[in-house]
């Protein structure tokens, strides 16, 4: 049976691998794409691909997981409008960890430069049939772009909220995400009670 009332230790682990490597490839794909060519260019570009690509098999994985293992509702007192803002956030960033990776590999893969794709210079991977040319390259690079972009609007909400829900509200939100063994360390202190006695 599932424990309806905390995430599974996959789900927690699924969920910050793929938010580390996605803040790491952000950056990166901004980085690498404003570089002149070279060699170095194109060794950061194979990286940012391989890197993507396992993202999108992490969260293809993460989706089924999640589709299978119930996870905990969010807290009674909360107002229904931020339920609706926080389960809208949850569903977009599963859209975008799966549709940024898939943008990404819709451009190589319209590319007629006919470079190959290589996960970490080992595995090659196939390129989608997509209509190849110049304007469906630049198609693919404007919506990975604006995803990554979306990434981060909705990041500031989603990290805002944790934090609020940890230090204001006092609730386990953050602490259920976060591995057992650091869970007894985050725990809210509670809040001093005055001595009635006093
Ligand atoms: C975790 C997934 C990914 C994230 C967060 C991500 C993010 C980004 C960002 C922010 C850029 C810079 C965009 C710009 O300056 O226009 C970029 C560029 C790029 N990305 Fe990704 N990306 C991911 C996965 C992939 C994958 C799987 C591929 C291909 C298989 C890919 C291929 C590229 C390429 C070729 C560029 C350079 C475009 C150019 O220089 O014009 N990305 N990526
Ligand atoms: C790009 C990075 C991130 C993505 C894509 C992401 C995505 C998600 C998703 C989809 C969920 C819902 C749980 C599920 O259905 O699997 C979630 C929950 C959560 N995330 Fe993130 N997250 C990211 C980064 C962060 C960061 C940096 C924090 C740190 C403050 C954080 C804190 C949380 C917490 C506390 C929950 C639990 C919310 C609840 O129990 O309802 N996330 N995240």
């Amino acid at each position: 049976m599932t424990d309806q009332s905390r995430y599974t230790a996959v789900a927690k682990f699924l969920h910050w691998l793929i938010a580390l490597i996605i803040l790491i490839q952000i950056p990166f794909g901004f980085y690498m794409h404003n570089l002149e060519p070279s060699e170095f260019k194109f060794t950061l570009y194979q990286l940012h691909k391989s890197a993507g690509l396992i993202v999108l098999a992490l969260a293809l994985f993460r989706l089924y997981w999640r589709l299978t293992h119930p996870i905990p509702p969010l807290p009674a007192a909360m107002p229904n409008w931020q339920k609706i803002v926080a389960r809208f956030t949850h569903v977009a960033f599963y859209v975008l960890i799966i549709g940024i990776p898939l943008t990404g590999w819709a451009m190589v893969s319209a590319s007629t430069l006919g470079i190959d794709t290589k996960i970490f210079f080992l595995i090659p991977v196939p390129h989608l049939p997509v209509p190849q040319g110049e304007e469906q390259v630049e198609f693919w690079i404007e919506v990975h772009e604006l995803l990554a972009k979306a990434t981060i609007g909705l990041l500031v909400l989603h990290v805002g909220a944790a934090l609020k829900h940890h230090f204001h509200d006092r609730d386990d939100i953050l602490i259920r995400m976060l591995p057992e063994r650091l869970q007894p360390r985050m725990a809210a202190k509670p809040t001093p009670q005055k001595d009635p006695a006093e």
